[in-house]
């Protein structure tokens, strides 16, 4: 089959990593004889430069007709004086908007020769964990209305029935699908918006019955992550403490470089980027883990074009390198061997064909 993939780089460690997970792609395709073409555009910092936009039209369309979206990440300090909506992140979140991807899914498990590199407790890392964060990522405190009136400045945080119920449904299958168990993250003690998340969830909660269900306060969600992150199955929130802790979840993995996701909306399109940022510390330099955006080709895979023996495939090849004992410099500890970002992409895509 031949499929057209959008490929935005962005900036920072962007198309270092990206340029990998293209090659994976390439290597997937070449073993179960899929052409992928690639439709490269511009979005985040380098579209600033190059056109005084984060996000154009153009970019927005590439993306519409493609049949999924690889994107790597936006952002870095030469853009930061830039008012809001014109910074980098904006294009981002104008790309989510503009192409309807509400629920953002973010797995994070602890692949077992990684156990060391796990901040927790030997004895807790050891058992493992498997969890999965649905994160609402088109509406809430990231899009509601903000501004400042002298001295004063506001964000609000808007969320309609409508736009928590879509989500809820995504999380409420997705759990139904893994091991049953959902567990909605709020602030209901304190906000209006999440006493209406909880209603909606409470609601779906009476339709999904095979689906054990519970409710969490978000300050004791990301104790209980670090707690015991195996308590957790599929977790769903808000866009904001979504934001906050797949951060959390990634370092328990071992490193946010290995982190993957996909942000989907109503049809099969949906944007795999890493969850990882630009990094503009060391961009440039090869250092940049490239798992992370590898594994969202995976998902992009899987979801976005049904190809699970081929997403399959790739995963299990991320796996065989690092039980091999290879590492970027984000999980590498003593014994292990050091590579880079190009001959980290190299070895997995060896272990496809
Ligand atoms: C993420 C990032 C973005 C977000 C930034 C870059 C706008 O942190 O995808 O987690 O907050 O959504
Ligand atoms: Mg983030």
């Amino acid at each position: 089959m031949r499929y057209d993939i959008a490929v935005i780089k962005g900036d920072g460690v962007g198309p270092e990593v990206v340029g990998q997970a293209v090659n994976i792609l390439a290597a997937a395709g070449q073993k179960f004889g899929h052409v992928f073409e690639l439709h490269e555009a511009l979005m985040g910092g380098c579209a600033i430069d190059a056109a005084g936009v984060p996000l154009s039209d153009a970019t927005i369309d590439i993306c519409k007709n493609s049949d999924g979206v690889l994107l790597g990440a936006v952002g870095g300090a030469q853009w930061d004086f830039l008012p809001g909506h014109l910074r980098p992140e904006a294009g981002l979140l104008g790309l989510r908007a503009a192409l309807g991807l509400y629920a953002n899914l973010r797995p994070a498990a602890l692949h077992p020769s990684l156990i060391g590199a796990c901040p927790l407790r030997p004895e807790l890392a050891e058992k493992g964990f498997d969890l999965v964060i649905v994160r609402e990522l088109t509406g809430g405190i990231y899009f509601g209305e903000r501004g400042r009136v002298g001295e004063t400045a506001f964000d609000t945080e808007v969320y309609s029935a409508g736009e928590i119920e879509r989500v809820g449904r995504v999380a409420f299958e997705l759990a139904g699908k893994r091991n049953g168990r959902l567990c909605s993250v709020d602030k209901a003690n304190v906000l209006e918006s999440s006493r209406l998340w909880r209603e909606v969830m409470h609601r779906l909660r009476d339709e999904y019955p095979g689906v054990e269900y519970s409710d969490m306060l978000v300050d004791n969600a990301a104790m209980q992550l670090i707690r015991d992150p195996r308590w957790f199955d599929v977790l769903v929130t808000s866009n904001m403490f979504g934001d906050i802790l797949s951060d959390e979840a990634g370092m328990l993995t071992g490193s946010i470089g290995l982190l993957a996701s996909a942000s989907l909306g109503a049809g099969p399109l949906g944007l795999y980027e890493p969850v990882h940022g630009s990094a503009p510390d060391i961009a440039g330099q090869d250092r940049a883990n490239p798992i992370a955006a590898i594994l969202s080709a995976a998902m992009l895979l899987r979801l976005s074009l049904g190809l699970d023996e081929e997403a399959l495939s790739v995963e299990n090849a991320v796996t065989s390198v690092l039980e091999n004992g290879y590492r970027t410099a984000d999980i590498w500890s003593g014994g292990c061997k050091l590579v880079g970002t190009r001959e980290m992409g190299r070895l997995i895509a060896g272990w496809i064909t």
